[in-house]
């Protein structure tokens, strides 16, 4: 009898174990480099949070190379991913994984940036990408007095990266605001540098940005020329606008307002030392908690909660969003947006996560 226990004991225990590690579900995480900060940021978040839902997370980045990317998520499915959450290098180059995701009934949720030209993109969690660039926008508006009839005015401009449809909506959202003010002469762009293919940068990078801006210095800023403006849409644009002014001679006395995105550790410095005037914080903490109740809802079979069923056409259909908001970032609120939440430690004029310390 004893003996029938026992076993019936290590039978009972097999059986929970095996139900166990049957149960723990798999999520691939996707990204795209971690050559730029924010995606290191977004690995972390999506990982602890996944991790502590109970998920075990298959995390790769793809050294921006969509080729790789591909064959990493095509890995992730064949390794038995049961929902797989992707911020795409290149919006369009995912046909192929997106086919098997969807023929083996993977969900899967793009974070950040949409995926375009498939069926299987169950939902998108992002920011408000055009409101990004409104905030960039109206900050030079307001900054320059534009409103109020100021000008002329030269302004430069540094867009993203165009196979990221984020790209095209920052763009978008600040260029609206500012055509007006471009078209009545009060912003005059004296390289004529101002259609989107001609201003972007591909991949996003410092270099890329640097090098088209070290022309566009060579080229009509030599000679006394002012240069008032710099729209760049994100931080790694912006500091390769900075490096190009500060290895041109710009100083100081005649340092045009930079505008940028997602509050860089390094760029932080520059906004506290004035050099960079602004940026938009996006709180990834907050896009990896939204996206994580994403990934929850499609695997629990429930529908997750979503605010935008109109702005994302994929090409082949309107994505369910969740948009979170885009705050406006300065010298005069860093303190309480990044160092009080929490989500920079500032040490001698230096910016650190957690994670660096
Ligand atoms: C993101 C930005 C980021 C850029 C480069 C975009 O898709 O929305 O926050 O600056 O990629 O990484």
């Amino acid at each position: 009898m004893k003996r029938f226990l026992a076993t019936l004991v290590v039978l009972t225990m097999c059986f929970a174990m095996g139900s166990a590690v049957a149960e723990t579900l798999r999520v691939g995480v996707s990204m795209p480099t971690q050559s730029l900060q924010r995606w290191n940021q977004d690995a972390l978040y999506l990982t602890e949070n996944l991790e502590a839902a109970g998920y075990e997370v298959d995390l790769q980045f793809a050294d921006n190379d969509a080729t790789l990317q591909l064959s990493q998520v095509e890995n992730m499915i064949a390794n038995g991913a049961n929902a797989i959450v992707i911020t795409a290098v290149e919006a369009s180059s995912l046909g192929t994984a997106m086919d098997l995701a969807l023929q083996m009934g993977v969900p899967v949720i793009a974070h950040d940036r949409l995926i375009v030209n498939t069926e299987a993109l169950s939902y998108y969690a992002s920011f408000d990408n055009y409101k990004v660039g409104m905030v960039q926008g109206q900050f030079l508006i307001d900054a320059l007095g534009l409103a109020e009839g100021n000008g002329p005015f030269n302004m430069e401009i540094i867009a993203g990266d165009p196979g990221d449809t984020n790209a095209g909506y920052f763009y978008a959202g600040a260029m609206d605001l500012l055509t007006p003010f471009i078209e009545n002469g009060q912003l005059v762009v004296p390289s004529g540098q101002t259609a989107f293919d001609v201003v972007a940068t591909p991949t996003w990078a410092t270099p890329v940005a640097q090098a088209r801006f070290d022309t566009i210095i060579a080229g009509y800023y030599t000679t006394g020329e002012e240069l008032h403006a710099v729209l760049c849409s994100n931080d790694s644009t912006a500091m390769g606008a900075i490096n190009a002014l500060t290895n041109a001679g710009f100083t100081e006395d005649n340092w045009p307002f930079i505008t940028g995105q997602d509050c860089d550790k390094a760029n932080m410095q520059y906004i506290v030392s004035g050099k960079q005037a602004m940026s938009v914080f996006k709180d990834t903490r907050t896009l990896a908690a939204r996206t994580l109740s994403m990934v929850k809802a499609v695997l629990e079979g429930s529908e997750p909660e979503v605010n935008d069923t109109t702005t994302y056409d994929n090409g082949v259909k309107i994505v369910p969003s969740f948009l979170c908001e885009p705050v406006f970032g300065s010298a005069a609120n860093y303190v309480e947006l990044l160092i009080d939440t929490g989500y920079y430690i500032e040490i001698d004029g230096e910016f650190f996560t957690q994670d660096d310390l």
